[in-house]
């Protein structure tokens, strides 16, 4: 090792050394930063999961957790073609990654100091519920693929997400009491969406097992008229969209805050392009690539449905790390003011930031 010259062995361990710290000594910036890397990587198997579908890859390794003829690993098989493996096999193979990521946020979580409960106990679940889809994946893959349990698989993954959008949000705030920022009413509204968005999800898992995309020429299908099932699941789409559209309005009459509107109106705007590329994929017999871009777009929606109500409340925010010089207030020599000061005083901050930030809307919490 003592050849190598020194930039290459700096730029070989420093990238690691400094992604290992990040997890093993986080700081708020580095366990936000784990925790949207989850959202993006629990995104992201969604949409691979949906690819090993649409390209007929789904029985690609048609055994769990063996890939064929007993081999762990693709093996050249008369009945699977290398390309079809190879795909179900990647995807596989990123369980590893959203593992990896949820290990990473849960120890970050759990050597974060001061230690934040809260972040814990969100963190704790990411572990675990990605090895109960691993496992899922393999039973879906020993029914043949059937849609019930390929739906299961789908909406398991939406809750996945949800614990790390939940994560990442939470990472972003302090954890004093959440304080409402709009209406009672609203918040219920906003509740209320992101159950319907759910429903939604739900409903587009009912048309995929109805279609064509089966992931298989063998996987069996649902009884239903994919046209019947697509109206249905579209009618739900206007409901999420009007429902959106309230909220909005709602938002805007009672002059709520920038980040409240903001976020609904992202909201809005995901939904609409979303039900764009859900009426051309209806109307071009399905395409492969659109279906896959309709997935990607369902889980930007639910992201962004989750974020609408996280953005309705606040909590005290983070503090930063006091400068050495506040803890000490006496004149030289004496001891230090006691600890309660330094927290009062960043709590006084913190409270004189939020109030500037508050809209004429804003309403007491109760
Ligand atoms: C905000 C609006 C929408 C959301 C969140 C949404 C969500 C979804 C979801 C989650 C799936 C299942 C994906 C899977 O199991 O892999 C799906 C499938 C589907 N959606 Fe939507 N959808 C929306 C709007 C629409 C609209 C307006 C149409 C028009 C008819 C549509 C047509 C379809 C079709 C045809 C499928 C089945 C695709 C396949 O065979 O895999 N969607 N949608």
């Amino acid at each position: 090792m003592n050849d190598v010259p020194d930039f290459l062995r700096r730029f070989v361990t420093d990238p690691l050394t400094r992604l290992l710290m990040s997890v093993w000594r986080p700081t708020d910036t580095s366990m936000r930063r784990w925790a949207l890397a989850s959202v993006i990587g629990n995104a992201g198997i969604v949409v691979t999961g949906v690819t090993v579908r649409v390209t007929n890859s789904g029985l690609g390794c048609s055994q769990w957790p063996e890939c064929n003829g007993g081999s762990l690993v693709p093996i050249a098989h008369p009945e699977h073609s290398p390309l079809n493996q190879g795909i179900e096999f990647g995807n596989r193979l990123l369980t590893f990654v959203v593992l990896a990521l949820g290990a990473a946020c849960f120890v970050a979580a759990l050597r974060l100091v001061p230690r934040r409960r809260a972040l814990l106990r969100i963190a704790a679940v990411q572990p675990g519920w990605v090895i109960v889809q691993a496992v899922w994946g393999g039973l879906l893959v020993l029914s043949d693929l059937h849609p019930a349990m390929n739906a299961g698989h789908f909406l398991l993954s939406s809750g996945l997400l949800a614990a790390a959008v939940a994560l990442y949000m939470r990472s972003m705030e302090g954890d004093g009491p959440p304080r409402r920022i709009v209406h009672r009413d609203i918040r219920n509204l906003a509740f209320v969406l992101v159950g319907a968005v759910f429903v939604l999800l739900a409903a587009g898992t009912v048309v995929t097992g109805s279609g064509p995309h089966g992931g298989d020429d063998k996987a069996p299908r649902f009884a239903f008229s994919i046209e019947d099932v697509a109206r249905i699941h579209a009618d739900l789409a206007y409901l999420v969209v009007g429902l959106t559209f309230a909220l909005l309005f709602a938002l805007h009459v009672t002059d709520a805050p920038g980040r409240a509107r903001r976020a609904a109106l992202v909201l809005l705007a995901v939904e609409l392009a979303q039900g764009v590329i859900g009426y051309a994929q209806y109307f071009l017999a399905i395409p492969p690539l659109l279906v896959a871009l309709h997935a990607l777009g369902s889980t930007l929606v639910w992201i962004a449905a989750l974020r609408v109500v996280f953005l309705l409340r606040r909590r005290s925010p983070l503090q930063p790390p006091a400068p050495a010089a506040e803890l000490v207030t006496g004149p030289s020599g004496t001891a230090p003011a006691p600890e309660v000061t330094v927290i009062a005083s960043a709590t006084d901050r913190a409270g004189a930031n939020g109030t500037a930030e508050y809209a004429r809307g804003d309403l007491p919490t109760p």
